[in-house]
């Protein structure tokens, strides 16, 4: 009896704490949501940590990752990237399953770039472990001048990569046609700054200038919301998630046309043309945008 009832006061506490988790106040604090992964010294927290900022120096880079991992949903944060002369950095958000063998991630990397040359963005898709997904765009902003959103929106039906709410990438689900979605594991949300001169600007011709180091990045408005795993079990499946609601299922009309205007006047590499390297297209390139 005793033990029956404080079992029942342990589950009402559960599903309060669950609750909040998906409900809570956004945009949350750094703490809340994430921890540092890579160099602790190089990661300073701004503004009673609504804010953080990165540094790249000759001794380090540095990330962070988020605390829980979640099965659909959608993160965002607004990131001012490295300003003048950042080529050779490279800042990464991405989500990843941290599986070796069958990874599933979803790639933004910002790619540095001498002063006055656009931010070249790269983004890959992993799923079930094969990646070789990249497309380039190159920003219609300087995303160095001023903070602007990024996100990453995965939902059964598609996920989406937006900039400032402009989709510049999306991967449908195609399973129908035999491609693998992922949604058998859960994803965590990271972030890193590092040197990558040996590849990241004009394909590693441009070095990062450690003179004008130490580079910094900067993050705000930490917004994640989605299902946590673990957590409650029938969350990832619930079609009440406002992100599985029909008309997140697909895009809409405007976000149709500003999909467009990206990939016709922003994109400068896709692998899906990529003839060299896929002689025959991806199976997913040819299912269509
Ligand atoms: C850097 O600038 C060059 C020259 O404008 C451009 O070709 C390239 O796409 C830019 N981005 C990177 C990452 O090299």
């Amino acid at each position: 009896m005793g033990l029956k009832s404080f079992n029942a006061i342990g589950f009402v506490c559960v599903c309060v704490v669950a609750i909040s988790i998906v409900v809570s106040g956004r945009p949350a604090t750094f703490l809340e949501d994430f921890r540092v992964t890579w160099a602790d010294s190089h990661i300073r927290q701004i503004d009673g940590g609504r804010g953080i900022q990165l540094v790249l120096d000759q001794s380090s880079g540095c990330g962070f990752a988020s605390k829980r991992q979640y099965l659909f949903g959608t993160v965002s944060m607004k990131i001012k990237l490295v300003p003048g002369d950042s080529a050779g950095t490279v800042t990464a958000f991405y989500m990843n399953s941290d599986t070796d063998t069958i990874r599933d991630e979803l790639d933004f990397e910002f790619l540095g770039n001498r002063s006055g040359q656009p931010y070249t963005v790269q983004t890959n898709i992993y799923t079930r472990g094969k990646g070789n997904r990249e497309q380039r765009v190159n920003l219609w902003f300087d995303p160095a001048a001023d903070f602007h959103t990024y996100s990453i929106t995965w939902t059964h039906s598609l996920i989406i990569f937006g900039v400032d709410d402009i989709p510049i990438r999306v991967f449908k689900n195609h399973e129908a046609k035999g491609i693998p979605y992922p949604k058998l594991q859960p994803m965590g949300v990271y972030s890193t700054l590092w040197e990558a001169d040996d590849w990241a600007t004009r394909g590693g011709l441009e070095k990062i200038d450690w003179k004008k180091a130490p580079f910094y990045a900067y993050y705000k408005d930490f917004d994640i919301e989605g299902c946590p795993v673990p957590g409650p079990t029938n969350c990832p499946s619930n079609p009440n998630n406002w992100w599985e609601a029909p008309s997140y299922q697909s895009l809409s009309p405007l976000q149709t046309r500003n999909y467009r205007w990206v990939r016709m006047n922003h994109m400068i590499y896709d692998y899906c043309t990529d003839k060299s390297r896929h002689p025959v297209s991806p199976p997913e390139c040819v299912a269509g945008i």
